[in-house]
């Protein structure tokens, strides 16, 4: 039997010569994954020794055995497959981008929580698309392996199939993002469906959708009722058979949250929705202590960079307060040739008024 590493260097390197045999299948519950035909027998036998089932059949077209995978659609299909974690957190700008995405994690998203999290607005229903694009252009430029999900705010896919269509286009062309993510369920699957048929992955968000603030009559948690749960996994399903590429379930209690997993083919990414999602996803602010409230039952502080900010700042203003900033280490410093040219013009001026 050969051992996974073995196993993905023969898949990666057969890739290539055997893309003339692939078929690729539509954009239903496969999604963007591909089959081997009968003409790659290693490949497919290699795979199956590993765990059968579907992935047995099913391969990544991302290189694999380089020093750290791309994260694409199908790298996260597999990962749900192997009943391995997937990890994300949002991101807004370069800095802290570079940041997620050195430590390994599997998607960054660039979240409408912006709203709140750098513009200070009250909700994410204000958030223009324009702010959007401008923060997932500077978060792109941060970006070399995770793949990067954008939200379509609030207004941008809510009034015509024709402006969601060109605003995600946009999303992609301008701002880089690999995929976007709407809110709602079943009501949104056609139109994500015309999304993908433009080639454009989306991930769905369903539960406790804060665009629905409004209508929910505030952030309460969804999914409590018989009815609601049946509700829930009707979007689910729609939102599967629509073609998503992963669907984030936001507050909804955990058992639900379970169901849908165990029902959906594409990756649950939860948040306030328990441990059985395929994945998890938390603000980064939130795990930083930089939200300035109390924190959702949720969410796990894992630092505190209020903490660091505040005494960084208060340092500094501290030294110069005491003039023990700059230093002279801190100092730019004239020319030995031109201080010594200096002081004697200094000494002339001096020696003429005496
Ligand atoms: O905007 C956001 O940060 C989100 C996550 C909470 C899923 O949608």
């Amino acid at each position: 039997m050969l051992g996974l590493d073995k196993l993905k260097n023969t898949a990666s390197q057969k890739w290539r010569r055997a893309c003339f045999s692939v078929n690729y299948k539509g954009s239903t519950k496969e999604g963007q994954a591909c089959t081997i035909s009968p003409g790659v027998p290693e490949i497919r036998q290699a795979l199956s020794a590993q765990g059968g089932g579907a992935l047995g059949d099913t391969l990544s077209s991302t290189p694999i055995g380089e020093p750290r995978q791309k994260i694409t659609v199908a790298t996260l299909k597999e990962k749900k497959l192997r009943g391995e974690p997937i990890t994300c957190l949002t991101a807004y700008d370069y800095a802290t981008a570079r940041l997620v995405d050195e430590a390994s994690m599997d998607i960054i998203l660039v979240g409408d929580s912006v709203a709140q999290t750098m513009l200070g607005y009250e909700n994410t229903l204000a958030v223009t698309l324009e702010e959007m694009l401008h923060h997932t252009r500077a978060v792109r430029r941060g970006v070399k392996h995770a793949f990067l999900v954008a939200d379509m705010p609030f207004g941008s896919f809510h009034v015509t199939a024709d402006d969601a269509l060109r605003n995600a286009t946009r999303f992609v062309k301008e701002g880089g993002a690999e995929a976007v993510k709407m809110e709602g369920g079943k009501k949104r699957a056609e139109l994500i469906r015309r999304v993908i048929d433009a080639e454009i992955p989306v991930a769905g968000h369903i539960g406790l959708t804060p665009q629905s603030v409004n209508l929910m009559g505030g952030y309460k948690v969804q999914g409590k009722t018989l009815s609601a749960i049946e509700e829930l996994m009707h979007d689910a399903i729609a939102l599967d058979r629509a073609g998503v590429a992963c669907i984030y379930l936001e507050g909804i209690p955990r058992e639900v949250a379970a169901m849908i997993t165990a029902e959906v083919s594409v990756p649950t990414i939860g948040i306030g929705a328990g441990p059985e999602c395929d994945g998890q996803v938390l603000v980064f602010h939130d795990i930083v202590n930089l939200n300035f409230g109390p924190p959702a039952k949720f969410v796990r502080q894992y630092g505190d960079a209020a903490k660091l900010i505040r005494n960084a700042v208060e340092a500094f203003r501290s030294d110069v307060l005491s003039r023990h900033y700059p230093s002279d280490d801190e100092s730019y410093h004239l020319p030995k040739e031109t201080r010594q040219a200096l002081e004697t013009v200094l000494e002339r001026k001096r020696s003429m008024r005496s």
